[in-house]
């Protein structure tokens, strides 16, 4: 059968590690897939740096549009990052020139994802978004998938790596802020722009992306109440570790009677619960529906194996036929959100 080919964009952490499951798991995916997944071309900055894999195979182009737009390429997977630039014009050119697209990118789609995905849908494409909400773990499908019979009642969780790192470390070590946060510099866990993710940014792009899907509602980033881990002090951790409570940076999207509710901020939480024991760069999103109760997912949120994973996960979906909406139903009936802050105000 025909095989489905790949347009990559970008080949850092997540695009290397797309690379080489596409290489190392051909007969499997191929196998699961009903077709094989094969890559046309590619793009990064830097053309010559070696980057530990052979990529001769495949034809390098000068841009991510350039990528998105070529003849041999039915998927285009955005894995440069940043809300807009060359990771934006390049999705929609991919739109244009009738490609699907997988993307890791939850700045992207928390600032234009309606936007991009009312322009797949009216161009009969789709875009999917796996690991953009807490890399390797499958949560985007069980909300769409698994849990799609059910009204929502709750999302919530941990989903910052590396906010949870700083924060346990900080407890476990006995540390100050300032101190680990030079640490997780050094171990390379912060992204370009840290405030991103102390500030509560990148958690807040996802929760926003899993509100959207589990209520319904337009993409709204702008109503989450954000508070970053930043001005948490070791004492704060004591007295909270005292009480036997810990504090995490956990996010919280409801609907309420005063509209929809997303909320992400620094919380105590009993430190034997699920939430409370979660150490390190892991994730954890917990999932309330009418009829299923409560699951909690855990797993790794970031790193190349797990992220690219979920990447895989969502060509996959495409090259079986699947043609799931990017936000569970038609981007054109999802509804616009009350802000619960804004309803108080
Ligand atoms: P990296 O910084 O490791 O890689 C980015 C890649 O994009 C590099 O290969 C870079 O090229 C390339 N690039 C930058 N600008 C351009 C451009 N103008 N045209 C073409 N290529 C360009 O990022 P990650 O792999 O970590 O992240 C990629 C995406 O995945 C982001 O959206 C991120 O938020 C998301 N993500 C990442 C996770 C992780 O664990 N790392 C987890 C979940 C999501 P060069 O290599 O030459 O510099
Ligand atoms: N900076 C993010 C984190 C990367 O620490 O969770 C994964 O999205």
């Amino acid at each position: 059968s025909e095989p489905l080919r790949l347009g990559i964009a970008g080949l850092g952490t997540v695009g290397m590690g797309v690379v080489k499951i596409v290489q190392n798991h051909a007969a499997l995916i191929e196998a699961r897939s009903g077709r094989p997944v094969t890559i046309s071309a590619l793009c990064a900055r830097d053309r010559t740096r070696d980057r530990g894999v052979d990529l001769s195979a495949y034809a390098w182009e000068d841009s991510a549009t350039a990528v998105a737009t070529r003849p041999d390429v039915d998927v285009f997977v955005e894995l440069i990052g940043g809300d807009n630039g060359p990771a934006k014009a390049a999705t929609e050119a991919a739109i244009a020139a009738g490609k699907d697209v997988v993307t890791a990118n939850k700045a992207l789609l928390a600032h234009h994802g309606q936007t991009l995905a009312e322009m797949a849908e009216a161009a009969g494409r789709v875009i999917r978004f796996e690991a953009a909400v807490a890399g390797g773990i499958p949560v985007v499908k069980a909300l769409t998938e698994g849990m799609a019979a059910n009204q929502m009642r709750r999302v919530m969780g941990v989903m910052n790596g590396t906010c949870n790192y700083i924060l346990t470390r900080m407890e476990n070590a006995g540390l100050p802020y300032d101190e680990v946060f030079e640490e997780a510099r050094a171990l390379g866990y912060l992204e370009a722009d840290p405030n991103l993710d102390v500030g509560g940014i990148d958690a807040g792009h996802k929760l926003a992306l899993l509100a959207a899907i589990a209520f319904g509602t337009r993409v709204s980033f702008d109503a989450v109440e954000l508070e970053g881990i930043g001005r948490i002090a070791i004492e704060d951790i004591r007295h909270a570790a005292d009480m036997g409570y810990r504090i995490k940076l956990l996010g919280v999207a409801q609907m309420t009677g005063r509209g929809l509710e997303q909320r992400m901020s620094p919380c105590l939480v009993p430190a034997d619960s699920p939430l409370g024991q979660l150490q390190g760069g892991t994730n954890m999103v917990v999932l309330e529906g009418d009829s299923v109760g409560q699951i909690v997912l855990r797993g790794a949120g970031a790193g190349q194996g797990p992220t690219a994973s979920a990447v895989m996960a969502d060509v996959i979906d495409i090259a079986r036929g699947t043609r799931l909406s990017t936000f569970g139903q038609p981007a054109a009936r999802l509804t616009e959100p009350t802000p619960a802050k804004a309803a108080v105000a």
